[in-house]
């Protein structure tokens, strides 16, 4: 039996003051639609369907652009089983149907594999979980069987029920032509005037079908992001789980609670990682890796035995072993670093491979350009690469010696064991082996004065 995956994505989300549509805000660096979307994956549904709102089409669609989904338009946020309808067009009615909310960021594909192998026993299956604080949420209420009778909203709640802890997830299943008739029957008449989803459980209950629960790990992974501050705890579990689960696989971390991993952070043995510092994307790090604090670090290799120092950007670069990176340092995408090469301080290096045991250690830019082996780059160095129209590439051989101040203007190429004297502007290539110089001649003016100021 196939599955059809629902997730409910069209509310206002007035609660978050923003413009940017509830789901597509983001925890951990990705729109919690699409850590919805990837745990959903998991089960390979037959079908995903995502209702948005009008206003929300154009983004949704756009950041899901990748993804195999239909998207259905819900024009007015009448309420859960409002949007559910509306998807019920879409819904392949012979599968299983499994409704997942917006808003509900961190449930885990084990959760939902679990969801819907229930079914094997139920004809509705809610996700439900035991919480000290259960404001805002709707109330599972069950019989003197034990069996879930109702579940009411906070807004529809008499005292007693206020009291329940065991709240609705949002999220359910439900068996194969099912969830058609219930639908149909579902009205507005509540305090809210919405569509409630969570009218169904009543219905199923009063055919007497069988209506059960199963609980969520933990209050987090269920947790529904309304506000801001959601968001704000949304991320923070991201970030603790994240930090434990680095621990846990043998990293050092100066203070768990002042990394943020947001993508994939994968650590060799022994590697330390100092405070504040952001993971973004893919990061891989090798064995005895220090990494120190306040920096950037996004889709990017770093080889074994490397540092990088404080205070440091680095994006879609690769950084080799031995090598020392920082502090203060830029390094831009194509970066390439083979083994013990370094970057020092205020250097920014774009599109350009820096081979081993080469140096660029002060105030220099590197763009587009090869520099090979056993190279000294001297303080204060830059490429040339834009002519103001066009990019240009330098090539640097290996041994080579640039004194400090240099221009190099590319396209240019400077040989095998070249040096090349400090201050130069170098707009022609270099022969290797020799020194080159570049400068205009000195000229000492005798007699020249300073200006002095004008008397007012
Ligand atoms: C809902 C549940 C509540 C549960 C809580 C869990 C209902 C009636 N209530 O309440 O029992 O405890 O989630 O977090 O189901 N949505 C639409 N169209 C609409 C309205 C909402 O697509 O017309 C989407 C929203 O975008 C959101 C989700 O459904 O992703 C939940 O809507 P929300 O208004 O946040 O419901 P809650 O009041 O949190
Ligand atoms: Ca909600």
């Amino acid at each position: 039996m196939k599955t059809t995956i629902v997730i409910l994505a069209a509310g206002e989300g007035t609660r978050m003051n923003s413009s940017i549509p509830k789901s597509l805000h983001r925890v951990a660096g990705k729109p919690m639609l699409m850590h919805i979307v990837e745990a959903s994956s998991n089960i390979m549904p037959e079908q995903l369907i995502v209702v948005h709102s009008t206003k929300a089409a154009n983004s949704i669609k756009k950041e899901l652009a990748d993804e195999n989904i239909v998207f259905v338009e819900q024009t007015k946020p009448l309420g859960t089983g409002h949007a559910l309808k509306k998807a019920g067009a879409a819904i392949n009615e012979k599968n299983k149907v499994l409704v997942l909310l917006g808003d509900v960021p961190l449930v885990k594909r084990e959760t939902i594999n679990q969801l819907e192998c229930s079914l094997a026993d139920n004809e509705l299956t809610v996700l439900t979980v035991e919480v000290e604080r259960p404001e805002g949420y709707g109330r599972i209420v069950r019989d003197s069987n034990g069996n879930v009778k109702a579940i009411v909203e906070e807004s529809e709640c008499t005292e007693e029920e206020k009291k329940i802890k065991e709240i609705n997830t949002g999220i359910m299943a439900f068996a194969p032509n099912k969830l058609e008739g219930w639908l149909k029957e579902l009205n507005a008449d509540n305090k809210k005037g919405e569509y409630y989803l969570t009218d169904v459980i009543k219905m199923a209950y009063d055919e007497g079908r069988t209506v059960g629960t199963i609980s969520a790990e933990s209050e987090m992974e269920v947790f529904g992001v309304n506000d801001k501050k959601g968001l704000a705890k949304a991320e923070q579990t991201v970030r603790e789980n994240k930090a434990a689960e680095l621990l846990e696989a043998g990293v050092t971390l100066a203070d768990p609670s002042r990394i943020d991993i947001r993508g994939t952070l994968t650590c060799g043995r022994d590697v330390y990682i100092d405070i504040d510092t952001i993971f973004v994307g893919d990061v891989v790090i090798g064995d005895n890796v220090a990494v120190g604090p306040y920096s950037l670090i996004a889709n990017t290799q770093i080889g074994n035995n490397s540092k990088i120092l404080s205070h440091c950007n680095i994006e879609q670069s690769t950084i080799g072993s031995d090598c020392s990176v920082g502090p203060f340092a830029r390094v831009r995408p194509g970066t390439d670093l083979m083994s013990e090469a370094k970057i020092g301080n205020f250097v920014e290096t774009k599109n350009s491979k820096i081979e081993q045991s080469s140096k660029v250690n002060h105030l220099s830019y590197i763009g587009d350009a090869t520099i090979g082996s056993n190279t000294n780059i001297g303080a204060g160095t830059i490429t040339c690469n834009y002519d103001g129209a066009n990019k240009h590439k330098t090539i640097i051989g290996d041994n080579v010696f640039v004194g400090s101040g240099v221009e190099l203007v590319a396209p240019v190429n400077i040989e095998n064991g070249a040096t090349i004297g400090a201050g130069s502007t170098i707009s022609k290539s270099a022969e290797g082996g020799k020194l080159t110089l570049e400068r205009g001649n000195r000229k000492t003016l005798d007699g020249w004065k300073r200006p002095t100021k004008k008397d007012k």
